[in-house]
């Protein structure tokens, strides 16, 4: 069979508009803002307002680096030791969200992972 340049062109057009979105997204570190889209979905029901859960709010940059009334739940470049991956990991208890499921994606949680492995920038 001969192939048909023009449609192989399309082909070629069809899989980089549905790859190169991707290719860019995937670039660079994450920021807070990508992060703020999953504890403002999942987290800030309860982590918010004057009386947060352990004193942690989870709304604002600030809130989530200042931690809870314990301790700090982000350790910077490592999300192995942030309580906060444990929690969402189910590794420390409660899991998080705490009347979930929902949990959280396999893809949202490695995204807060390489967000705190990246230093968690702001
Ligand atoms: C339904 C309410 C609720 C939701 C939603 C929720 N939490 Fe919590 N969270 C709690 C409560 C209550 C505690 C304290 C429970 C405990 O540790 O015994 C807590 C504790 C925590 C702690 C531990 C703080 C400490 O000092 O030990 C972390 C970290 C945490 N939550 C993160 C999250 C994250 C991240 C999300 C979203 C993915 C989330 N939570 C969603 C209610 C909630």
């Amino acid at each position: 069979m001969k192939a048909s340049l023009p449609g192989f062109l399309a082909l070629v057009f069809a899989l980089s508009m549905i790859c190169i979105p991707e290719v860019f997204a995937q670039q660079g570190a994450p920021v807070f803002a990508d992060v703020d889209r999953i504890f403002q979905a999942q987290c800030v029901t309860c982590h918010s307002g004057t009386r947060p859960p352990e004193g942690l709010h989870l709304d604002s940059y600030s809130g989530v680096m200042a931690g809870s009334k314990d301790l700090q739940v982000i350790v910077k470049g490592e999300p192995g030791k942030s309580e906060l991956v444990k929690r969402i990991k189910r590794i420390s208890k409660p899991r998080m969200p705490k009347d979930g499921p929902p949990w959280l994606t396999e893809k949202d949680t490695a995204l807060i992972e390489k967000w705190i492995a990246a230093g968690a920038p702001q």
